[in-house]
């Protein structure tokens, strides 16, 4: 069966502080569709036609790994966002966090100031990397820490289309609202 977009998880117009319906509209229902439309062309006769977005993703490279990891990145950051404003974080990934980074206002300020840096396009991640271990990670393009063998828990896109519309160059704008948007319930579900 070919890749098909789900729908998003939330109504985009329940958002307040964060990104335009249009932006939602665009990146979702245009950009995503356009990178598992390209994974559906490239996977159709092949081996790949059989696996899973995530096994496509672990054993490409090139044109079949940039669109496949476009998908899947899509989708893991879309069910990252709440239109809930400062969600809490649960017990246990609060914890970690606060281990790992010091403080959550130190993991805020890390994670931001990594995805403001990360050049041109791509993405940022807060990731398992142990059991009781959690770090940042900037990728480009498509990339993606389970390609390393790590867990992600949380990603930011920074790619333009993401915010361009609403932030234009201001990306950390951008990155300060997303990080009062995350769906703390969903990363931590994530702890393995
Ligand atoms: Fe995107």
């Amino acid at each position: 069966m070919p890749f098909t977009l789900k729908p998003l998880p939330y109504n985009p117009a329940d958002f307040q502080n964060f990104v335009s319906p249009e932006t939602f509209s665009f990146h979702h229902g245009r950009h995503l569709q356009a990178y598992i439309d390209a994974a559906n062309k490239l996977i159709a006769g092949t081996d790949y036609a059989a696996k899973t977005l995530e096994e496509i993703m672990l054993t490409s490279s090139g044109p079949l790994f940039n669109q496949a990891a476009q998908a899947w990145n899509h989708d893991f950051y879309f069910a990252c966002l709440t239109p809930e404003e400062h969600q809490a974080i649960p017990a246990k990934l609060k914890t970690l966090i606060e281990s790992n980074f010091g403080s959550v206002a130190d993991f805020t300020r890390n994670y931001a100031a990594a995805a403001a840096g990360n050049f041109g396009s791509g993405w940022t991640w807060l990731m398992q990397t142990g059991p009781n271990k959690l770090k940042i990670m900037s990728t480009s393009n498509a990339g993606n820490p389970m390609v390393d063998g790590f867990n992600p828990l949380l990603t930011v896109d920074v790619w333009e289309h993401a915010y361009y519309l609403d932030y234009q160059n201001c990306r950390a704008d951008y990155i300060a609202a997303f990080l009062s948007h995350v769906n703390w319930d969903f990363a931590a579900g994530r702890l393995k």
